[in-house]
């Protein structure tokens, strides 16, 4: 079945990034000039899936403001010949359809989802977390959604992370399933486990934020009982879907930065920057002059 809907929940505090997050919403901190929500936009539209349902909350308005049309600043930016830009920031806004539904309390990722059942439906739909951001030649809901329809089961984006690590995500246990096309890269995942210690985790494989996920995710969140402060968990939900049917866990190709995390987001800017066709040489150029 087509995967037509992507689910980007943004109604988190952004805790991590107080103070600048106390008054615009984490998802619009730019990595050099895109806000990081446009980034798991572009993903999803280059993955050719057609339409975004956004998860907001309250003072999440830029969001909806960024993907909307701008008549006022196209006007000055014609009136100024800067049509290229102009060009630029109607396409923003023209990349696919966005739908918005209101978490009113967040209650953990869990429940974000949940929240969004009444605009997918019981349909197979993607979730991008755009705190993750992905760079790769091919995108990497895109290498999934590969996945899902040569196997037609719940697919997760997994990575392998240093053993000290492990404490910081989920960490799957899966067994290593054969796939000509994509070789030691496919698990079949037996289990679940979030933020073991080293000694206690069973791979060093974790969970990021890409999930692909068959409409059994509906029922398996909402019987999760919700766990300290209220939160109901994904990784409950997926436990839960784990017990009724298979699950594939996925190492995607590509680099991701954890832009949730404030070193993280140093080094997406910094990359990012680097590998800017417009910006790349000044950037490493500078880079090299500092005294470090
Ligand atoms: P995070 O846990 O990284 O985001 O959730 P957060 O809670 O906003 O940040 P900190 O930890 O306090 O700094 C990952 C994604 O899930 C969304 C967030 O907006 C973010 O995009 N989220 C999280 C929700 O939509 N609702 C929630 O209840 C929790």
């Amino acid at each position: 079945m087509q995967i037509r809907k992507a689910v980007l929940p943004v109604a988190g505090l952004g805790t991590r990034f107080l103070p600048a997050t106390k008054a615009q919403p984490k998802e619009m901190l730019p990595v050099v000039d895109k806000p990081l929500v446009q980034y798991a936009v572009e993903e999803a539209a280059a993955s050719g899936i057609p339409m975004v349902v956004f998860v907001t909350g309250r003072g999440k308005q830029a969001i909806e403001n960024h993907f909307d049309v701008s008549a006022e600043l196209e006007q000055e930016l014609a009136g100024r010949g800067k049509e290229n830009l102009r060009r630029e920031m109607r396409s923003i806004s023209g990349m696919l359809r966005f739908a918005y539904v209101r978490q009113q309390i967040a209650r953990g990722l869990g429940d974000a989802i949940l929240t969004a059942h009444g605009l997918v439906e019981d349909e197979p739909f993607a979730v991008l977390l755009p705190d993750d951001v992905i760079m790769s030649p091919i995108p990497c809901v895109k290498q999934m959604l590969t996945i899902y329809e040569r196997y037609g089961h719940s697919v997760i984006a997994i990575q392998r992370v240093p053993k000290k690590s492990v404490s910081s995500y989920g960490i799957i246990r899966g067994r290593p399933v054969p796939d000509f096309d994509c070789p030691g890269r496919l698990f079949r995942i037996e289990d679940m486990i979030e933020k073991p210690a080293p000694s206690q985790a069973p791979s060093n494989l974790a969970v990021i934020g890409r999930y692909i996920l068959n409409p059994g995710i509906w029922k398996a969140l909402t019987n999760v009982v919700p766990g300290a402060g209220g939160e109901i968990q994904l990784t409950d939900g997926l436990r839960r879907l784990l017990a009724k049917e298979p699950i594939y866990g996925y190492v995607f190709e590509g680099e991701r930065y954890d832009a949730g995390d404030k070193l993280g987001f140093l080094k997406a800017t910094v990359e990012i920057a680097l590998n800017r066709p417009d910006l790349g040489k000044a950037f490493r150029r500078y880079l090299q002059s500092l005294d470090l």
